[in-house]
């Protein structure tokens, strides 16, 4: 089987074909699709995630796509959606995490509390569906580490002193938001197709 993953985020396709390398039994070739369009994206993950999967319907049988943020409690769940636009569509993502860390200054841990958040909407010619994967943690008080992409090096997760980034892409692959979504998307198709 082939899935088409809609994505023009490349951190996220090596990710993705990682979770699958560990958390799929089925045989599925995965493949990264991008016409380069930016699908204007809202406030909703889930919508988001369909609106982007359905640009590419008609490329493959089974098409998915995934919309993700990080939500940080003590900002009644800011950015979330918006996570990737976050002080304007042409900022890098280290200016992002200066902002974040800007936002919560001075805050102890317990209002550092945040969690990753992914929807990963599937097409196929019978049917859409989405699956929802969080991750727990907290905000770490400064950068550090290398690995991982986006928030990866302010983000701790629950029971870790190290951040994402310093944890590495083998222990993200094993925990992470993206890889419980898809964990379950992967289950899905083994049962139903
Ligand atoms: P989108 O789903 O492409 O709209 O972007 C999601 C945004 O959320 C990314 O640009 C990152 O800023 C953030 N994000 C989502 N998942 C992760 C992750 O696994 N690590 C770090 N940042 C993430």
């Amino acid at each position: 089987m082939e899935l088409l993953v809609a994505t023009t985020n490349l951190h996220k396709l090596e990710e993705i074909k990682n979770i699958a390398l560990k958390w799929c039994k089925k045989d599925i070739v995965i493949k990264g699709i991008s016409d380069g369009v930016d699908i204007e994206e809202g406030l909703d993950y889930k919508e988001n995630a369909i609106k982007k999967a359905s640009y590419y319907k008609k490329r493959a049988a089974f098409v998915c796509a995934e919309d993700s943020g990080i939500e940080l409690f003590s900002l009644g769940g800011a950015p979330g959606p918006l996570s990737s636009r976050i002080g304007g569509d042409d900022i890098s993502h280290k200016t992002q995490r200066e902002l974040i860390l800007y936002l919560l200054k001075g805050m102890k841990m317990e209002l550092r509390y945040a969690r990753y958040h992914a929807e990963v909407a599937l097409l196929t010619e019978k049917e859409v569906r989405t699956f929802t994967g969080f991750w727990y943690g907290y905000i770490a008080k400064e950068e550090r580490g290398e690995e991982g992409f986006g928030y990866d090096p302010i983000f701790i997760p629950e029971n870790e002193t190290k951040t994402v980034a310093e944890l590495g892409n083998e222990y993200k692959i094993l925990r992470s938001h993206r890889a419980m979504a898809f964990k379950k998307l992967f289950e899905y198709l083994e049962t139903n197709y």
